[in-house]
C-alpha cells in the first residue's frame, strides 16, 4: 500500500545530490569561499550551554536586523533559509490552483515552493540577456494571481532590478496581489541603476503594504549551512506569514548566527567580503571581455561576456554550455554549473581558481 500522495506532489522532483567530480573547486552552488567571519564562533558557542531549552535570541536577533535595515522588529521574520519563507509565504496566500508569476529562467527553487502547495507556476521568459521583462510580468497577472515573485539579480543571469522597473512593479501591482522581492544576492550588486525593496546601510525606501522582502544570510554571510533568512514587511504581514511556520523553527544556533551577523563588528567584515567578491565578478567580466574583444580584432571565434549583480557570472553559451562546463572541469579543475541548453554560471570563489577559468574560458571561446 502507498501513500496517496497529493497531485502536485508528483511535480517535485526529489533532491538528489549529484557527486561532485573529485579535485575540482566548488563554484556551481554560489556560495562564497570565506573563513567564518571573526567572533561568529564565540557568538554561536555562547548558546551551547541553552541547547535543551526550547526557544532562542529571536528577539535579539530581530532587533538587529531591523536596525540594520532601518526598520522596527515587528517587520522581521527569521526562517530557516529564505527558501523557508518563500515556501510560508505561497502556503499563506494561495489557495490550490492559484497562480505565483514568476520569470523563466530563474531560481528553480521557487516550483517545488508553488506545487508544495498546490498553487500553479506562471513561468514569464526574461529577455535574451537574462533581465526580467517587466511589461509582460505585470501582462501575465490574472484574477487567479496571488504573488508576482522576482529574484533580483536574478539567478542564474545576475541581471538586477532597476529603479523604473521597481518603481513600475511598487505602482503597478495590484495591491490583491503580494510582490515578494527575493534579494538574496543583493549585497553583491554594483550596477548604478539597480535598485532593492531594503537595501542595508540605507535609508528605508516607504513599501506598499503587499511588498515582502526575501533576504538570506546565506551568501553575503557565507552561512548556507546554518539556514537563516529573513522576511522584511509590514507587521501584519509578519505575523501572517508566522502562522505557516513551524514554532520555534529555525535552531537556536543559526538565531545566535543571525543576531551576530547584524552587529556592527560583523556587518563591516561582511561589507568587506562582498565588496572584495563583487571586485572579482567584476576584474572576471573585464577580463573576459577584453580577451573576447581582441579574439574579434584577430577575427577568431567569440562568446558574450554579459553583467551580473550576483556573486556569479553568468556565460549564456545555450547548447554548448555542458560543453563548457566539462571543459572547465578538466581544464580549470572547478565545477560551474551548467544548465542545458542555457549557460555557465560559475560562482565567484578564490582568485587562483578564478584566474584558472578566466583562462580556460578565454580558450574555449577563441579557438577555431
Ligand atoms: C534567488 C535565490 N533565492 C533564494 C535562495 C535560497 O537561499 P536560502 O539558502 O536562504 O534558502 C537561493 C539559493 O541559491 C537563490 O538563488
Amino acid at each position: 500500500m502507498t501513500v496517496p500522495f497529493r497531485a502536485a506532489h508528483d511535480q517535485i522532483p526529489v533532491f538528489r545530490r549529484t557527486p561532485l567530480p573529485a579535485g575540482a573547486a566548488r563554484a556551481c552552488f554560489n556560495e562564497p569561499h570565506v573563513p567564518p567571519l571573526d567572533g561568529l564562533a564565540e557568538a554561536v558557542a555562547a548558546e551551547i550551554p541553552h541547547l535543551n531549552e526550547y526557544g532562542s535570541r529571536v528577539d535579539e536577533a530581530r532587533a538587529n536586523i531591523a536596525r540594520a535595515h532601518g526598520r522596527q522588529a515587528d517587520d522581521v521574520l527569521l526562517g530557516s533559509g529564505s527558501m523557508d519563507l518563500i515556501r510560508a509565504l505561497i502556503g499563506s496566500v494561495c489557495e490550490p490552483g492559484d497562480e505565483v508569476v514568476t520569470s523563466w529562467r530563474t531560481f528553480e527553487g521557487y516550483l517545488p515552493a508553488c506545487h508544495a502547495h498546490g498553487a500553479t507556476p506562471v513561468r514569464v521568459p526574461t529577455t535574451a540577456e537574462g533581465a526580467h521583462d517587466v511589461d509582460s510580468l505585470l501582462a501575465a497577472i490574472t484574477e487567479r494571481t496571488r504573488i508576482l515573485l522576482i529574484a533580483s539579480p536574478n539567478n542564474p543571469s545576475g541581471r538586477a532590478l532597476t529603479r523604473e522597473q521597481l518603481d513600475r512593479l511598487l505602482a503597478e501591482v495590484p495591491s490583491r496581489v503580494v510582490l515578494a522581492l527575493d534579494e538574496a544576492y543583493s549585497e553583491f550588486a554594483t550596477s548604478p541603476r539597480a535598485a532593492f525593496g531594503a537595501p542595508l546601510f540605507a535609508p528605508a525606501p516607504a513599501l506598499p503594504e503587499n511588498v515582502v522582502v526575501l533576504r538570506t544570510l546565506s551568501k553575503s554571510a557565507a552561512l548556507a549551512s546554518l539556514r537563516v533568512g529573513y522576511a522584511l514587511a509590514a507587521p501584519g504581514v509578519i505575523e501572517g506569514l508566522s502562522k505557516m511556520r513551524t514554532q520555534n523553527g529555525v535552531d537556536r544556533l543559526a538565531v545566535a548566527a543571525a543576531e551576530f551577523c547584524f552587529t556592527d563588528h560583523a556587518l563591516e567584515q561582511i561589507e568587506d567580503r562582498v565588496t572584495w567578491i563583487a571586485a572579482e565578478r567584476q576584474r572576471i567580466e573585464r577580463t573576459l571581455r577584453d580577451r573576447m574583444e581582441r579574439a574579434e580584432i584577430e577575427g577568431k571565434p567569440r562568446i558574450e561576456i554579459v553583467h551580473s549583480d550576483g556573486n556569479f557570472v553568468w556565460l549564456p553559451v545555450g547548447s554548448r554550455a555542458e560543453e563548457l562546463r566539462d571543459h572547465l572541469v578538466d581544464e580549470a579543475r572547478v565545477v560551474p554549473r551548467a544548465y542545458a541548453g542555457e549557460g555557465v554560471r560559475y560562482t565567484v570563489i578564490e582568485a587562483e581558481h578564478n584566474d584558472r577559468f578566466v583562462d580556460a574560458v578565454s580558450e574555449w571561446a577563441t579557438r577555431g
